[in-house]
């Protein structure tokens, strides 16, 4: 007599389809599990004998089999828990086997048979949405299950409420959709950092196409202010971002209160992080900061200070938008569209080029220490600004700058200009933003002005610019042009400006 269960395991962002079979036989009493488990999937038939020992129900005698296919496939995490009690139920005849084979399973059980809850309940629910079969999962994670569609969702608190469910003694009804309010964190307005007009127009440009900034400047001078008003002029998440980024946050377990992210992400990790922590991976693979960041930001504050290994991590996934770990068994991929914002100082003592204060080891250590910072990696971000020291009179005499609310509506303009270019060429529907613009349709997009185009081919030459270098400076003038008014064609003014944020080789 065998029950059958239908879970899921994880490999990225995929969802696999795993068959969990329980069969009860005679011989020797025994309790085992088989399919490749990891160690807290063979940890569960504690917790489900608890479990079933607290409604007053024991293991039957027998020998209990528990098989989960595709046996080649890594089962990990504690979700296997409640498939395996409801595989249990069914073959112990306490639930009619049949009503659950059109459920997707998965739930993690207490020792008195509540249900808690687990990550990755929003992929599940796509998936078997997409399968036509419907869903059970934790209460807490109902909020998220239900955006995926019109599936039927059984959102229990414990194990009781859904066995009544099944056995028709008690309704359960469908969880509603939730969306997550979060923190309500402070975000300081850009109104409060005095002067800095240069870093703050950067600021703009940089959240209005979605490209990749570095701030340099000395200790104090405000870089760690101006990127944390961030979040208060990033534009909002379009629903389908929303998604995307609630999948990710969902697998990593992080999706507060169970409800879809609404918030663009704004992520610092410290630069002590290590690899598998910005990148994804480790012993139990989950996706890093840098998915994490996903339609979003990702602010590596001190840039010098993380490990070379792990800034030259980044390099790929700056350029494909995904996150690729490669395990001996498999490859598991997240998405990792996000955009690189980065501060650091010029130099160890911080104060290179200020002759008052500088080392007596500039302007060597100011090479040193900017080596750090890969040529690649380099080449990749498309603004570079100097963020200099401002004194304590300006500090006292400047008035207030432009609040965020009001860069904020520009920006959001300039992303609906984006939206609406890109969506009219149905074909390109991999950018959405001019950062991630290429081939065919950045030549379209970047068309410029003779003496635009003079300009840059006299900068490109001079400066020895490479293809990435001079894509990267089309886009950011495209996305300049989009916060004018969205011109057809750019001018001299557009390149310019774009050509005076790129950097190109080590300053001292
Ligand atoms: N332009 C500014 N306008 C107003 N306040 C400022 C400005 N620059 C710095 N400050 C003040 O100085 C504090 C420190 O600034 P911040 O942390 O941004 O410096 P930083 O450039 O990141 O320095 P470090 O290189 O040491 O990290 C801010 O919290 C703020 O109080
Ligand atoms: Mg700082």
């Amino acid at each position: 007599m065998v029950a059958r269960v239908n879970t899921v395991a994880f490999q990225g962002i995929e969802v696999k389809p795993v068959d969990v079979q329980v069969q009860l036989s005679g011989g020797l009493p025994a309790f085992n599990i088989v399919g490749l488990p990891d160690k807290a999937v063979a940890e569960s038939k504690e917790r489900v004998r608890a479990a079933l020992h607290a409604l007053g129900l024991s293991l039957p005698p027998k020998r209990l089999t528990v098989n989960m296919a595709p046996a080649d496939l890594s089962k990990e995490g504690s979700h296997f828990d409640l498939p395996i009690a409801l595989g249990l139920l069914g073959a112990m005849g306490i639930i009619p086997k049949e009503e659950l084979e059109e459920y997707v399973v998965l739930g993690e059980l207490s020792l008195d048979a509540t249900i808690r809850p687990v990550s990755g309940v929003l992929p599940t629910a796509i998936y078997a949405n997409e399968n036509k079969r419907n869903l059970i999962c934790p209460k807490i994670c109902g909020g998220e299950a239900a955006w995926a569609g019109e599936l039927d969702i059984l959102a229990p608190h414990d194990l009781l409420q859904l066995i009544n469910h099944i056995k028709g003694a008690q309704v359960l009804s469908r969880p509603e959709a939730a969306i997550a309010e979060g923190e309500a964190l402070h975000i300081p307005d850009l109104s409060e950092v005095k002067g800095q007009e240069t870093a703050k127009r950067a600021l703009e440009v940089a959240a209005a196409g979605g490209h990749n900034l570095l701030l340099i400047g000395p200790p104090g001078s405000g870089k760690s202010m101006l990127a944390s008003c961030l979040p208060g002029i990033l534009p909002p998440l379009s629903p389908k971002e929303a998604l995307e980024l609630s999948m990710v946050h969902s697998l990593a377990g992080i999706l507060p209160e169970g409800g879809l992210v609404r918030h663009r992400p704004f992520r610092a990790p410290h630069h002590s992080a290590s690899q598998p922590a910005l990148i994804g991976g480790g012993q139990k693979v989950k996706p890093g900061e840098i998915s994490l960041a996903h339609n979003g930001v990702l602010f590596l504050d001190e840039l010098p200070e993380f490990s070379r290994a792990t800034l030259e991590a980044l390099r790929q996934p700056l350029e494909t938008g995904d996150a690729l770990v490669a395990r001996a068994n498999a490859h598991i991929r997240y998405p990792a569209n996000f955009q690189l914002i980065a501060a650091m100082n010029p130099c160890r003592c911080g104060y290179l080029g200020d002759p008052e204060m500088e080392c007596t080891k500039a302007p060597r250590c100011g090479l040193d220490y900017q080596s750090k910072i890969s040529g690649p990696l380099m080449d990749r971000i498309d603004i570079c600004v100097e963020v200099p020291p401002v004194s304590v009179i300006e500090l006292q005499d400047i008035a207030a700058g432009e609040p965020s609310e009001k860069i904020a509506a520009r920006i959001a303009a300039a992303r609906q200009i984006q939206e609406d270019r890109f969506a009219a060429r149905e074909n390109h529907t991999r950018s959405r933003i001019n950062a991630r613009a290429d081939g065919k349709i950045l030549e379209e997009i970047t068309v410029m002005e003779p003496e635009a185009k003079d300009l840059l081919n006299r900068f490109a030459e001079q400066n020895r610019l490479s293809a990435r270098g001079y894509h990267r400076v089309l886009r950011v003038a495209r996305t300049i042009a989009d916060l004018n008014g969205g011109a057809d064609r750019l001018g001299k003014n557009e390149i310019s400006e774009a050509i005076s944020y790129r950097r190109v080789g080590l300053k001292s």
